[in-house]
């Protein structure tokens, strides 16, 4: 297993976040480096891309100690989508294995939610990324009825702990909390493991 990719990872998004860019040039060097990490599917331990059958599970790969940013594996079982649901920080998304369907809403004058643009495919290997600016509010679901798919998120801020809102189908709002769905993380750091250190 690779790990070391990951680790690099969020050392690379670290670095990144101390030179606190405007937030346009932190997503497109951001999205660069997650298009890097997820080029190649060897390194995600099998324990955080396993599926459940009643729901999309969300594994915690790292968080940040002064939670400036959290990395996840999204695992969508065959069929499974998320609720309609806003981020309210920065997110960037990579697919790692399989495909997945976003649909981006807007509200109108209304304040009603609408869908705003077609939904759109995000293939293995590819990235999207969410804000306040620039669209927060989707659905997300696997683009696949038959076969697991796995995105690698990375939120600015430890998402998990976050309030932020779902929709029911009737447009009403309510606050939650997604948690994660793991006690435990992969261990990135004992490089008497890592062949790429010597
Ligand atoms: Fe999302």
């Amino acid at each position: 297993m690779a790990l070391h990719k990951l680790r690099r990872f969020v050392g690379t998004i670290a670095a990144l976040l101390d030179e606190a860019p405007p937030e346009p040039a932190l997503v497109d060097r951001g999205l660069a480096a997650l298009r890097e990490l997820v080029r190649e599917d060897d390194w995600l331990p099998d324990a955080y891309a396993a599926p459940s059958p009643e729901r999309y599970r969300q594994y915690l790969l790292y968080a940040d100690a002064r939670e400036r940013f959290s990395v996840v594996s999204f695992v969508w079982g065959p069929g499974q989508r998320t609720p309609i649901h806003n981020h309210t920080v920065w997110g960037l998304i990579g697919v790692l294995r399989g495909a997945e369907y976003s649909q981006p809403y807007a509200r109108d004058a209304s304040g009603a939610l609408r869908e705003n643009g077609a939904e759109r495919l995000i293939e293995r290997a590819q990235v999207e990324a969410v804000s306040p600016a620039i669209g927060d509010i989707h659905r997300v679901r696997n683009a696949y009825d038959d076969r697991v798919s796995v995105s690698i998120h990375v939120y600015g801020a430890n998402i998990g702990a976050v309030r932020r809102s779902i929709w029911q189908a009737d447009g009403t709002p309510r606050t939650f909390v997604s948690g994660y769905s793991n006690d435990a993380l992969p261990n990135l750091w004992d490089l008497s493991k890592d062949t790429t250190v010597s």
